[in-house]
């Protein structure tokens, strides 16, 4: 059998192999045809009610979103616990227990990343949210941190610190969350010290332009709803976002999940 195959082998040329390479691209594209439509015969229902609620409500503005994490704020932890076990909260712990020293974390919420820094070697602690309710719910958790802790109400856009102020900035679904997230990142930066950390969790388009394309085609991202339900936006171009900020470099960028979540380990210059 072996001797047999081997034999046909010596005998191929090349216009064999070409039409080998053609025949397997061709049935490769006709099958991801297939897919795609009947991935679009399937969910039509459901695509056209997305379509329809982008036509009719379109984007949130920055007060609804605003409004959404008000409400979402004293059960978030509840709501999102679930969701985020094994995915979200497994990140955290891959790229924030590098985090050191005096630490600001930029978004916080409702402290989500508290179990994660506890462990890290953290002296002081200042969290910042724009979002009172959210505030409210992180105060409570203040007491119990083994380093001293305080959160400031503001804005990721404006912080309200010196240059160079703290050794590690941190971001958890942080610049997907923020009007203007180019604003936020350029903020981070420039409160880190010289050489300081910038440690980043985000989601944003797939990192692969594939997957990217494929998600776009399929209509997965962006979704309609999302930024009205959770109030942060799943398209953002995490990588484009990363490469326009002046005084950031990157060290590593993790691709997660479908290539839909960033871990970045950045410094400031
Ligand atoms: C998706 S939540 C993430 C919260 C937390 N970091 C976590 O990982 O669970 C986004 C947070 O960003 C906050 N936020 C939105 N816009 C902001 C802004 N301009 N400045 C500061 N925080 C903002 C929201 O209030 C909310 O708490």
């Amino acid at each position: 059998m072996l001797k047999r195959a081997r034999e046909i082998v010596k005998h191929w040329k090349w216009y064999h192999i070409c039409g080998g390479i053609a025949t397997m691209s061709v049935l490769q594209v006709s099958t991801l045809w297939v897919l795609s439509k009947s991935y679009h015969w399937f969910f039509a229902a459901e695509e056209e009610k997305q379509r329809r609620f982008l036509e009719r409500y379109g984007r949130p503005t920055e007060a609804q979103r605003q409004e959404a994490y008000s409400w979402m704020a004293p059960d978030y932890d509840q709501g999102v616990g679930l969701l985020e076990s094994g995915v979200a909260d497994k990140f955290r712990q891959e790229v924030f227990q590098g985090a050191s020293g005096e630490v600001l974390e930029v978004a916080v919420g409702t402290g989500r990343c508290f179990s994660v820094l506890d462990a890290a070697e953290v002296t002081k602690y200042v969290g910042v949210d724009v979002n009172e309710a959210m505030l409210t719910e992180v105060r409570k958790k203040l007491p119990e941190r083994p380093f001293k802790a305080e959160v400031v109400r503001a804005s990721g856009e404006r912080l309200p610190f010196e240059d160079g102020s703290f050794d590690t900035v941190i971001g958890s679904l942080c610049l997907c969350a923020l009007e203007n997230p180019a604003k936020g990142l350029e903020e981070m930066v420039r409160v880190c010290k010289p050489q300081g950390k910038v440690l980043l969790l985000e989601t944003g388009v797939a990192y692969l332009t594939v997957a990217r394309w494929g998600q776009r085609h399929l209509g997965l991202v962006p979704n309609p709803t999302h930024e009205w339900e959770f109030g942060y936006r799943d398209d953002l171009d995490i990588l484009e976002l990363l490469e326009a900020c002046s005084g950031l470099v990157v060290d590593q960028v993790r691709a997660r999940g479908m290539g839909n979540w960033y871990l970045i380990w950045a410094r400031s210059e």
